[in-house]
């Protein structure tokens, strides 16, 4: 998952490429490093932990040059620490990476066998002295980099640069996303296009297989085959600017807030003034196919679990939902008029794109629910519906997953729509709902007090478990995930028929059970299970609305109340509470809340 960047400035390269590692540090932040030519001399700093040790390291150890490389870790192979942190250097060859070298141990039997020493405890080492054991017979550094690519197999995206040259850096893409960016007179690389959006907003994109070499006048580009091509230069509409909290305490906090305003700019790319369905692009039909197929992991799985309940209820279709990394290496038959719908907010999940890849082909037709419009994920799809969420800085994803959940709402109406099985006068009104829907999560997030309030409760459990009938099963679940990722606290989501099945064992006093039961059809099931539950001792916090708290409420530990909404639509709003009781959880723990331990934002590992 890390984030790699290169510059051939015409300035001090350290700060640029600080400055470009902090749009970054959502890949990972288990250490930072640079490294930089100098009057010929490669040398690089590193640090372990966030980008500002780094920096802090660089106010002591100034490290001048114009060309230089860096990185953002994840850790996967080794401990996160100096020596196992990139840029990793072999004489006169420094490279940063994003991936996995698969076949890193075989490589390193083989340069042992020459004589050749380790230092660290990673896969990316063994590039670097593979080009350096290269270039040892004379061999130029692009040609040496080249003969070190063509021996590898995994993933990656790869930056090299070498000492004694200060107008060069060789990039490699495989599996990894890399963007090329150009300016005047200089030259960039970089993970994504956020990263080098302050430098500029002219990127190509590196195809899969795709060798470049770039200079500060000149980029030359292989394909997969070692076929010279061009990449298209496109203008990129990416914020430059800073991206900062606007005053909360977290990103998570300003993003949690942004919701009402981000889901109205979603809704007012999908719906027309007369409440027309309008989808981008060559968008879908949906007589044209029979079924879906939906893939996604962690958050992006759960808006797709949530979906498929409006694709089954309001257009009649059956869907099949599953985590990418079990589909894709299951091979399931993709039976003819299936279209494959891929969510994913970064675009760049390896497990998801290898789904989707697994499908091309085979699907009538690939689809995307992506946040980054340029993203892998998006670029191979056939028809994209960005979800309009804006930039996603905490790692804990809120606002892309409510307008996820929104965007799938439209295209289930859609799909109804096409398929005959919606009334107009029904479509318009979920269509009303759906304008009414900022407001009412406006109101919701009103309630912030009171989730702070139960939230010093969880707080102090240490075991939590979240149970949801129907709809409320996937938000369950999410309520869950949010919950253990940022405030590290263990818990569970079950559908709430499935507790008697096992889970009730775990139900006593010190339990926190966080029930998810607007007052709709399947609230009477629910409270069945709520009371077997209270009858066990255990504690539950009922999030419903006034109906539901009013015929209910008494017996709760605690309650907390929703605005009324169209039982369609109530996964967005409870989604809202999931969201506020994690956070405000993890803030009274005081833990990393944007950056949460072991995690990263873009996991473009498997
Ligand atoms: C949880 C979270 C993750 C992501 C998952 C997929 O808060 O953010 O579970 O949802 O890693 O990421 P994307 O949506 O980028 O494919």
């Amino acid at each position: 998952m890390c984030g790699i960047v290169g510059v051939l400035s015409n300035h001090e390269a350290s700060p640029i490429l600080v400055e470009a590692l902090k749009r970054l540090e959502y890949r990972g932040y288990d250490s930072a490093g640079i490294a930089t030519v100098n009057a010929g001399v490669l040398d690089r700093r590193r640090a372990v932990g966030k980008l500002v040790n780094l920096s802090d390291l660089l106010v002591h150890e100034p490290l001048p040059g114009k060309a230089g490389i860096g990185h953002t870790r994840w850790a996967t192979h080794g401990a996160p620490s100096v020596t196992n942190a990139h840029p990793h250097q072999a004489g006169p060859v420094a490279v940063v990476h994003n991936g996995i070298i698969e076949n890193f141990r075989e490589l390193r039997e083989e340069l042992a066998s020459h004589g050749i020493q380790f230092v660290t405890e990673t896969d990316t080492e063994t590039v670097a002295l593979l080009a350096q054991h290269y270039m040892q017979n004379g061999t130029r550094p692009q040609e040496a980099a080249f003969k070190a690519l063509d021996r590898l197999r995994g993933a990656f995206a790869l930056a090299f640069l070498f000492s004694g040259h200060d107008d060069l850096i060789v990039a490699a893409r495989r599996g990894s996303p890399l963007a090329i960016g150009h300016g005047d007179g200089e030259m960039y690389v970089g993970s994504d296009a956020i990263a080098l959006a302050p430098l500029t907003n002219q990127i190509s994109y590196l195809e899969e297989g795709d060798r470049a070499v770039v200079t500060r006048h000149s980029l030359e580009i292989w394909d997969a085959d070692g076929t010279p091509v061009t990449r298209v230069k496109k203008t990129i509409e990416v914020d430059g600017a800073r991206i900062d909290k606007a005053g909360h305490k977290h990103f998570m906090a300003k993003e949690i807030a942004e919701q009402p305003g981000v889901i109205a700019r979603a809704l007012g790319h999908y719906l027309s003034e007369d409440g027309q369905i309008t989808l981008p692009g060559p968008g879908i039909d949906f007589t044209a196919v029979d079924r879906l197929t939906m893939v996604a992991c962690g958050t992006a799985y759960y808006a797709c679990l949530t979906a498929k309940y409006w694709f089954e209820q309001i257009a009649r279709m059956p869907v099949e939902v599953d985590v990418a990394s079990e589909f894709r290496y299951r091979e399931p038959p993709v039976p003819t008029r299936t279209a494959a719908l891929f969510v994913s907010q970064s675009g760049e999940t390896a497990d998801t794109l290898a789904a989707l890849r697994y499908c091309t082909g085979k699907a009538d037709q690939i689809l995307s629910v992506i946040n980054a419009p340029e993203s892998s994920i998006a670029r191979e799809s056939d028809a994209v519906l960005p979800i309009h969420a804006g930039v996603e800085v905490g790692v804990a994803s809120t606002k892309a997953f409510t307008c996820q959940l929104t965007v799938l709402f439209i295209l289930a109406l859609k799909a109804a729509q096409d398929r005959g099985e919606i009334t107009t006068n029904r479509r318009a009104d979920l269509v009303a709902c759906l304008r009414g829907l900022p407001n009412i999560i406006s109101t919701a997030l009103g309630g912030n007090a009171e989730m702070q309030q139960t939230a010093l409760r969880l707080s102090e459990a240490r075991d939590v478990l979240f149970l949801g009938r129907g709809l409320m099963y996937p938000i369950a679940l999410e309520g869950a995930l949010k919950l253990k990722e940022i405030s590290y606290i263990h818990a569970e989501a079950y559908a709430a028929g499935e507790l008697k099945h096992g889970p009730i064992a775990l139900i006593d006093k010190q339990v926190p059970v966080v029930v998810m039961a607007p007052r709709d059809a399947l609230f009477e099931k629910t409270l069945s299970n709520m009371q077997e539950v209270m009858a066990r001792e255990g504690r539950v916090i009922l999030v419903s609305d006034a109906k539901g708290i009013r015929e209910f409420g008494e017996g709760a530990y605690a309650t907390l109340e929703m605005p009324q909404i169209d039982d369609l639509l109530t996964p967005i709003l409870y989604a809202i509470p999931a969201q506020l009781l994690a956070y405000h959880t993890a803030v009274a723990k005081g833990t990393d809340v944007d950056q949460p331990r072991n995690l990263a934002k873009s996991v473009t590992v498997e």
